[in-house]
């Protein structure tokens, strides 16, 4: 029989980053529930945890911000921590829709964190984001730059932040890890879970992915006159896979350290967007039209992580290489050209 060491709470488990660190979680022996609330997620990307894994999943169909469902959960699981995933994450959208992108990313954070008070659960890792750096004045870029926002989603996260920070410094009990994310990219090394993002994607790998299976004509190079090598924007691109790993270091350094602690999670290395184009023709064999356009609104140039403190205290780094992120991407997209449907 396997055996379990810890349970987990997963918000958000059934959406990109989610189910791929639901994966790690099981394989690693970890017990997991999922709460999800379906709203960018298909119960389709569970099921196929479930091949992955052999495991039968625990799946909680709640908002997080849904009090009575999460005191629900914490009622029937002792949880040993939560890794907080749950929230909406479309930057251009949380500019049109602010409200909708502060109710569920901060009042669900907010819910959360009360009722894990409430039942004595103190530790948990939360999804940030390098947007939280807002425009760096250089790069690469350390856990103590400065911290800024430019839209509502960044500052969504900043709230979540701080928050968590108010927290650890009111009572040394919480053991909080804060993960700020740089570009995830790329698939499970199955095929049959990956980023499924519904019409027509903002990001740009699977923007350049779906220009490859032909479903988009060409890719749209915002701006090449950066101050960058090339002129287009420069950024830290990181298998999923490596991102879920880097969770499971976090939950088990947490066993022994209180306090609130952020973290860069990158590789460390920058590439352009024509860099990109480039890998992405090498990997599949497709060629990948572009037009220059103008800049994108909101846009920096440069961003990418300095990992040293990830190295050190999580004892993480990221093993995929770009040409590695490129093959599992294309390989996702290519067996599920529709994503999940
Ligand atoms: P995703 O949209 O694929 O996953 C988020 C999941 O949360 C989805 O399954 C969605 O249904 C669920 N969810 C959203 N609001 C909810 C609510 N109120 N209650 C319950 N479930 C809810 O996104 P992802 O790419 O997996 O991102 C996960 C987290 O990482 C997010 O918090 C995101 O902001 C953060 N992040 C993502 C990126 C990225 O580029 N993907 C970068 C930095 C940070
Ligand atoms: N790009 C294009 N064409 C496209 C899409 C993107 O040229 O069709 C360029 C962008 O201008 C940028 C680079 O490709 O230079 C990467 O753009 P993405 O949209 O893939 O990613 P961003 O770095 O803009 O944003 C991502 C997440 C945000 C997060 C931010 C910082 O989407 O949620 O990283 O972590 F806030």
């Amino acid at each position: 029989m396997q055996q379990f060491n810890n349970k987990i709470l997963v918000t958000g488990g059934a959406g990109y980053i989610g189910s791929h660190t639901v994966v790690s979680l099981i394989e690693q022996g970890f017990e997991v529930v999922v709460l999800d609330n379906f709203s960018n997620s298909s119960a389709e990307a569970l099921r196929r945890v479930e091949r992955i894994t052999g495991v039968t999943l625990d799946v909680v169909s709640a908002d997080v911000r849904d009090r009575q469902a999460l005191q629900n959960a914490f009622e029937h699981n002792k949880f040993d921590a939560v890794i907080h995933f749950a929230g909406l994450k479309a930057v251009g959208e949380s500019a049109q829709q602010p409200l909708r992108y502060y109710l569920n990313n901060v009042d669900g954070a907010l819910q959360l964190l009360q009722v894990m008070n409430d039942n004595g659960c103190k530790r948990i890792v939360f999804s940030s984001s390098a947007t939280v750096y807002g425009d760096p004045s250089s790069v690469p870029i350390t856990e103590s730059f400065p911290l800024s926002a430019t839209n509502p989603y960044g500052q969504s996260k900043l709230m979540v932040e701080n928050i968590l920070r108010d927290i650890s410094s009111s009572d040394p009990n919480w053991q909080i890890s804060i993960l700020r994310y740089f570009n995830p990219v790329a698939a499970h090394q199955s095929g049959l879970i990956g980023e499924d993002s519904g019409g027509v994607p903002n990001n740009l790998l699977p923007y350049i992915s779906q220009v490859g299976v032909g479903k988009l004509e060409f890719l749209s190079v915002y701006g090449n006159d950066y101050d960058t090598h090339d002129g287009t924007g420069v950024r830290d691109y990181i298998h999923v896979v490596d991102l879920a790993s880097a969770h499971i270091k976090a939950l088990k350094v947490l066993d022994d350290e209180h306090g609130c602690q952020s973290y860069n999670i990158g590789t460390g290395r920058g590439y352009s967007v024509l860099e990109i184009v480039k890998a992405f023709e090498r990997a599949s064999g497709q060629n990948i039209e572009y037009k220059i356009m103008p800049r994108r609104l909101g846009d920096i140039a440069s961003c990418y992580a300095d990992t040293d403190k990830s190295a050190r205290t999580l004892g993480w780094q990221a093993e995929h290489d770009l040409d590695d992120m490129m093959r599992d991407h294309w390989h996702w997209q290519r067996k599920n050209p529709n994503g999940y449907n």
